[in-house]
């Protein structure tokens, strides 16, 4: 599995569109925004502040995650090092390419996390053991 590079991903600014007549804001996701074909769309929400998503990589699957309501943290983890990143604004969205172990966290109250993802679910593309995922990092 490939070494990714934690520097190179950054919070993506998805298009707004704001209402000159204060009829609020729009957020347009367009498939040139993302380097994948969506194949699936999921959500989660209700999430007790306590509780811990994720925790786990994926060989192939690319995801686009966005904080539409509320706020949370994404940890990630390349093997190496980490970085967290705070996704509190509906028009900023987190791409995370394959290979790389995530921790969701911290959910503020009425948090929704949009998921777009490059794939179908398949439990097989799924790495849930972190030692698993350090030792196919290390081969
Ligand atoms: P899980 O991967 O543990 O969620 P998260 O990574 O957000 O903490 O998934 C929770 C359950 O939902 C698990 O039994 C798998 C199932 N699931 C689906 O059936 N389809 C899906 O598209 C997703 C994302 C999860």
């Amino acid at each position: 599995m490939n070494y990714v590079n934690l520097d190179a991903i950054t919070l993506k600014e998805i298009p707004k569109i704001i209402a000159e007549d204060g009829r609020g804001n729009l957020s347009v996701i367009e498939k040139e925004l993302l380097p994948y074909e969506i194949k699936r769309v999921y959500y989660l929400y209700d999430v007790p502040s306590d509780s811990i998503r994720g925790g786990h990589a994926h060989k192939e699957l690319q995801q686009f995650l966005i904080a539409v309501a509320g706020s949370f943290s994404v940890v990630l983890d390349n093997g190496k090092e980490r970085k967290t990143f705070h996704l509190n604004r509906p028009n900023k969205g987190l791409l995370i390419p394959s290979g790389v172990w995530r921790e969701l966290e911290n959910f503020s109250a009425g948090a929704v996390c949009l998921s777009l993802v490059s794939a179908a679910y398949d439990e097989e593309d799924y790495i849930r053991e972190y030692a698993n995922f350090k030792s196919i990092k290390r081969s």
